[in-house]
């Protein structure tokens, strides 16, 4: 096996050993700086439950390794026994126990019952769902760089991989998550799990939903009554997309743990997060918007004050109200 250099960096609260290169080779572990924030939130809310995760493709370990620090258990796992190798030692580097098992993730997925699951692979997470579905208690967590079949751009992708008809849609970073939610939603109706979203946030190309699972075909039945359509994309999930007390709870832990934990960044997402929280409707795209309705550009300060609007994490271009297209466009033309 190729060794790989190393080289440390500093991610929250831990010094991490990982690959030094930039673009790796084939069967390389490799570590994504642009990753760090998705981290950073994902210890907000496994701390916010308490439950013990299973890091189910942990890659450096930089996941693991952090969310122990922050008093999170957890086991990793990971096919490649390079990438474990490189766990062990990012864990002993930080001076944390951290349980490993090397394995495909389906196996160590079926091999008991896991009270959280953080499925974190390359590209989809689609073809561990349904498992990950059926060996969870409590919560699971999908991430998702697949863009291209979540946005529209291949939409036989889309409706082979998730069983959705994709349209590239001005909100596209949004539509894509919700397709995302509505997948898992579908995925878990058909074991009488209740996957319900209780936070998502997309950085760059990393989509992430996470689903609190309760047993029960009536659950499921109401989770499916918040399937729909939007802009011709469809089924997606329509309702809320975070959980007010979960996100509540992060918030009030990030600023007790301060930079300690995340990064200047990660606060400013969950700032704007919380936010959005009571505003269901998907944002709009202000200047994708105007553009097709041949208006001129409005300050932002001036929409998110006269369509008593807000900010949103997916884009600065972006904000969410709660009034109707229809009056969105006629104010925007006015
Ligand atoms: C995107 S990386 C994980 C990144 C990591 N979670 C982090 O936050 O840094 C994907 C990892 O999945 C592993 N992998 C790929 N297929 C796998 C499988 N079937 N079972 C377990 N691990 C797998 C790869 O070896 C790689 O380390």
């Amino acid at each position: 096996m190729a060794t790989q250099n190393l080289k440390t960096v500093r991610e929250g609260e831990s010094e991490l050993l990982v690959p030094d290169v930039a673009k790796p080779e084939e069967g390389e572990v490799f570590y994504h700086p642009d990753q760090a924030l998705a981290r950073d939130m994902s210890i907000l809310v496994y701390r916010a439950y308490g439950y013990e995760v299973l890091d189910a493709f942990a890659g450096t370990g930089a996941r693991s390794v952090r969310l122990v620090r922050n008093g999170v258990r957890v086991v990793a796992n990971d096919i490649s026994d390079r990438a474990l190798e490189m766990t062990r030692q990012n864990a002993t580097h930080n001076g944390v126990e951290l349980p490993t098992i090397h394995n495909r993730a389906e196996k160590t997925i079926h091999s008991r019952l896991w009270e959280a699951v953080d499925l974190d692979p390359f590209g989809t997470p689609a073809p561990w769902v349904h498992c990950a579905l059926l060996n969870t208690k409590k919560l699971l967590a999908v991430c998702a760089t697949d863009t291209a079949a979540l946005t529209g751009t291949y939409p036989r992708v889309s409706r082979r991989r998730y069983g959705f008809h994709s349209v590239r849609t001005p909100n596209y970073p949004e539509v894509a998550t919700r397709a995302l939610a509505g997948f898992v939603v579908r995925e878990g109706a058909k074991l009488e799990v209740a996957a319900e979203p209780v936070f998502a946030h997309v950085y760059r190309h990393y989509i992430r939903v996470y689903f609190e699972l309760h047993k029960g075909a009536g659950r499921c039945d109401a989770l499916l009554k918040q399937m729909g359509e939007h802009h011709g994309v469809h089924p997606i999930w329509m309702g809320q997309l975070w959980k007010k007390e979960l996100v509540r709870q992060m918030q009030e832990d990030a600023r007790e743990a301060g930079l300690a934990l995340g990064s200047k960044l990660t606060l400013k997402h969950l700032d704007l997060i919380t936010g959005e929280v009571d505003f269901p409707q998907p944002y709009f795209h202000l200047h994708k918007l105007c553009k097709e309705l041949g208006a001129p550009v409005r300050p932002m300060a001036e929409v998110l004050e006269k369509l008593d609007a807000v900010r949103t994490h997916f884009t600065p271009l972006g904000f969410r109200t709660r009034k109707s297209e229809d009056e969105v466009s006629a104010w925007l033309k006015s």
